[in-house]
């Protein structure tokens, strides 16, 4: 047994979160946890609310509310609809609480006393009608390095390269138009450059990695500038040097803190187990390897900015240094990045505002059917495109009529004619029996090793390939025309059972909620595929803060490999697992989107409208 990370992005608690978000990290992530899970090994998954920095500052003036009264509401929602998915965290948390701030502050300290941290000055910008800094994601202008319009102060989408707002070409607020004005202020930095080499060293000894991924990972060390791990705001986590951890305008920069939430969400789950030490073996162990899952846009922060700060924290960049008390750290055995997720075409994209909301789609739908058309349509390795049509087709034709229409007949003719699984008579086997049986164990180790790539898609294709098989198995043999020889037709039935069996284990990374029915309904009891669930907990270090985490007792898992069924297992009468969705809901769902976004284009204006009229207003 050895020991496996599994790292999951923080969702920013500024909203409720939508499919492209879960298809990116949540569902894939899910899925490798479960399959190395069911492989024996021990596995710790975690992630959180990503909670500070102006994503959240900003809504939280658009709501009228505090940015930590915004962070408790969608903290809550997002636990809520990533647990409702089936996401098997160990401990999903949240960037508030005292201990990620207590980690954080860990981590800038022996940054700084290794020399990788220092003091410099920043052009920062401000909003020349309020007076006030203007978050860099709400300044927009031409990419320097692309030329695109609409790059943002802090990266640029098109291109992907992480930029400062005054880098940008002809810079406007995104509020009000207006443009801002540019101003020194004091502010950390994170040698990158001091780090640049040894991150690099260690990019090149990754095998595995997706092409895109890797390539541009490499590609982020052509040009490797200091960055300001700071900011001139009053949501964050407070600096920890003299002089600075007082001042209420200056913060650390919410990158700098929120990829450190794997490691102090770590810590959190091992002092909820009450032995707080035993997260060492995730993180200190050269041998566990660590798996990132995250959406493209996140690549620069885990293949660079982390790699960079566990360097300067161990002490392995150009500068040397001690390595801090939490430390050696891993360095990252993968990051898993998958590519973006439109709507309809692009006919309702994310950044206009159209999206489907993960507890919506759950509130209509079965969440295997959700979980599903990510796993078989997601965008792995490019960029693919939700629509209707596909999500009723894929889980119509495949998970009702493929899948469940075969357990359903296998439990149905089992149950009709022996009540149980009937015995497997060795003499009465035929070479179809045993190619299907001899198709279905090897299929384990084949589709194993494409999870293990993180070819998700194609190993659940794999499988589904197999389900068919199973299919025309059954037509084959016509077990229903079997009259008057019990020993063949219990054969081919246990046959057709074990088979089922075995591909109910391999669906049970992508399907938890319906393996578990499935394998009730073939006799099982117990638990066969464990669910997470929410608990209400006290913070660790600041009294009176409670919060929800996603955790759970996943043990329970059975093996990945060929379980024998048991004859004798009494099998009850079946009721259907998967169900069709009705055409129409294709249509419903489009209206629906039609609605909303002609809802939205009003509201914007009329939002864009009210600011211009304020800015003439000052201006007079
Ligand atoms: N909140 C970021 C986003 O949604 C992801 C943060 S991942 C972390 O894009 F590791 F930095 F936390
Ligand atoms: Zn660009």
């Amino acid at each position: 047994m050895s020991h496996v990370l599994v790292n999951v992005a923080w969702p920013y608690a500024n909203g409720p979160r939508h499919i492209g978000h879960v298809a990116g990290f949540g569902v894939p992530s899910d899925v490798y946890a479960r399959y190395e899970r069911m492989k024996g090994n021990d596995v710790l998954m975690v992630s959180g609310t990503d909670e500070h920095g102006t994503p959240i500052l900003v809504e939280a003036e658009k709501e009228g509310v505090t940015a930590q009264e915004l962070a408790n509401r969608y903290n809550r929602v997002i636990a809520k609809d990533l647990c409702d998915l089936g996401l098997s965290y160990d401990l999903f948390t949240r960037t508030t609480t005292g201990n990620h701030e207590h980690v954080v502050q860990e981590l800038f300290k022996q940054c700084l006393k290794n020399g990788y941290i220092y003091k410099g000055t920043q052009k920062v910008a401000i909003s020349p009608s309020t007076g006030r800094t203007l978050p860099d994601r709400y300044i927009e202008g031409e990419c320097p390095i692309c030329h695109t319009d609409g790059a943002r102060g802090d990266q640029c989408d098109a291109c992907g390269n992480e930029l400062d707002p005054d880098e940008l070409i002809n810079p406007v607020s995104k509020i009000n138009g207006e443009t801002p004005r540019f101003e020194e202020t004091e502010h950390y930095f994170l040698d990158l450059p001091a780090l640049a080499d040894a991150n690099l060293a260690w990019l090149k000894t990754r095998t595995g990695w997706r092409t895109n991924v890797i390539n541009f990972s490499i590609g982020l060390f052509k040009e490797v500038k200091p960055r300001a791990i700071t900011r001139d705001i009053d949501w964050g986590i407070p600096v920890p040097v003299a002089g600075w951890i007082d001042n209420p305008n200056k913060k650390l920069y919410v990158w700098f803190d929120a990829v450190i939430g794997y490691l102090s969400a770590s810590i959190e789950w091992a002092r909820r187990q009450g032995d707080p030490e035993a997260w060492r073996k995730w993180w200190n162990d050269p041998s566990c390897p660590a798996y990132y899952f995250m959406g493209k846009d996140n690549i620069t922060f885990h293949s660079q900015i982390w790699p960079s700060e566990m360097l300067a924290y161990n002490g392995q960049g150009s500068k040397g240094g001690e390595v801090g008390e939490y430390g050696p750290l891993n360095m990252p055995e993968q990051v898993v990045a998958s590519e973006f997720m439109t709507m309809e075409g692009k006919k309702f994209s994310s950044s206009r505002g159209i999206v489907i909301y993960v507890k919506d789609i759950l509130s209509r739908y079965p969440v295997d059917a959700v979980r599903y058309y990510i796993s078989v349509a997601g965008p792995e390795s490019s960029d693919s495109d939700f629509t209707w049509a596909e999500f009723v087709r894929h889980n119509n034709e495949e998970l009702a009529a493929s899948w469940g229409n075969l357990v359903n007949r296998v439990a149905n003719l089992i149950n009709k004619n022996f009540g149980e699984i009937p015995v497997l008579d060795e003499d009465s086997m035929t070479d179809e029996d045993r190619a299907l049986l001899a198709e279905t164990s090897a299929a384990f180790d084949e589709i194993g090793g494409m999870i293990e790539r993180h070819r998700q898609k194609n190993a659940l294709t794999e499988a589904m390939r197999v389900v068919g098989d199973i299919n025309k198995y059954i037509s084959a043999t016509e077990p229903w025309k079997i009259k008057d020889d019990p020993a063949r037709l219990g054969t081919v039935l246990h046959v057709a059972a074990q088979a089922v069996y075995d591909a109910n284990h391999l669906l049970a990374p992508f399907l938890p909620h319906s393996a578990q029915k499935v394998y009730e309904a073939l006799g099982g009891t117990g638990v066969f595929s464990p669910l997470p669930h929410l608990e209400e907990v006290e913070d660790l270090d600041k009294p009176g803060f409670h919060y929800p985490i996603i955790t759970g007792d996943y043990s329970g898992a059975h093996p990945w490999a060929s379980e024998p069924l048991v004859a004798g297992t009494p099998v009850p009468k079946p009721h259907p697992i998967f169900a069709k969705i009705p055409t129409e809901a294709v249509a419903e769902e489009l209206a629906r989107f039609d609605a909303e976004l002609a809802a939205r284009k009003e509201a914007e204006a009329k939002r864009f409208a009210e600011a211009q009229a304020q800015l003439k207003k000052e201006a007079e």
